[in-house]
């Protein structure tokens, strides 16, 4: 087996979200392995990348418009855009942190080869997927972005409820679980990381919309936050030949704040 990072060198990878936080991480790894990094994101980045596809995930046409300027093969899609709930209202946090990866997945999907890989960013806060499958398995169930869209509007009130982030995190979950299926017998697999609470931009966000308070300082067990190359390191071995029989699966990279829980609350 060769080494980790240089099963990367010459391909071709697909990091959404490459401007900042665990995005930029992953990217940053990709490049020093000698990956040729396609960086998609909303904003450009000074981290010199192979190419850089200016894209909105909320927005399907633009979604549309990235993809078809995609490289004929791309070997790894590494899912890392999103956005807190403090970034958007509920329905545009859906659809920026599941709708728009999807879709972007979805097209991308037939230029991927075999041995190729996805993975995706879910979060500690889409831990309640199994509890929460019989609605939001709807929403992994339509068939594209407008029907998405049309689901969000009629479950409106469920998704505030809710909140977006939650909702979407869950929805990330329970797509990699049944996209596994399809894509396995292709030779591609699909997988997510479940961050904790992790030191990035976006975290400063969310404290500045809601107050210091919001999250824990320090989450047990090992009392301190994530840094975005911790969860980089998690997404980069997931892609690569050394998780070869890692399919379908959501990895709580989250310091152990959900094993520490009572057991009982995985099964709500
Ligand atoms: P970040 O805010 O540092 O980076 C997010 C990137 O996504 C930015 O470069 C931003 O421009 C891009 N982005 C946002 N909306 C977009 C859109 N509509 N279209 C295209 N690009 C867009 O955030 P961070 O922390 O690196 O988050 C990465 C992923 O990890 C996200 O999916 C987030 O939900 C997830 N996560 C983060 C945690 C944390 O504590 N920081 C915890 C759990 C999950």
């Amino acid at each position: 087996m060769t080494d980790l990072l240089a099963a990367y060198a010459g391909r071709m990878a697909l990091v959404t979200g490459f401007a900042s936080g665990i995005g930029r991480a992953v990217a940053e790894r990709l490049v020093a392995a000698g990956a040729k990094v396609v960086g998609l994101d909303r904003r450009d980045s000074d981290l010199a990348v192979e190419r850089f596809v200016r894209v909105d995930l909320a927005d399907e046409d633009s979604i549309t418009s990235a993809a078809a300027t995609m490289p004929e093969e791309i070997s790894y899609v590494f899912n890392c855009a999103g956005v807190s709930s403090g970034a958007a209202d509920p329905a545009t946090v859906v659809r920026v942190n599941f709708l728009g990866l999807r879709a972007l997945v979805e097209a991308i999907v037939p230029r991927i080869p075999s041995g190729g890989a996805v993975v995706s960013t879910s979060s500690l806060a889409g831990f309640r997927y199994r509890s929460n499958s019989d609605k939001v398995l709807g929403l992994v169930r339509t068939a594209g972005f407008d029907e998405g869209c049309q689901w969000l509007e009629e479950h409106a009130a469920y998704v505030r409820e809710r909140g977006g982030y939650p909702v979407s995190k869950e929805a990330v979950v329970l797509y990699t679980m049944e996209r596994c299926w399809t894509l396995g017998a292709r030779g591609v697999r699909i997988n997510a990381v479940a961050p904790g609470i992790t030191e990035t931009p976006m975290l400063a966000d969310t404290e500045k919309a809601f107050g210091p308070s919001y999250l824990p300082v320090a989450p047990e067990p090992l009392g301190r936050r994530s840094t975005a190359g911790e969860q980089a390191d998690v997404l980069v071995f997931l892609n690569s030949p050394w998780a070869g029989y890692v399919n379908g699966q959501t990895i709580w990279s989250d310091g152990g704040s959900i094993s520490a829980r009572l057991p009982g609350a995985l099964l709500e």
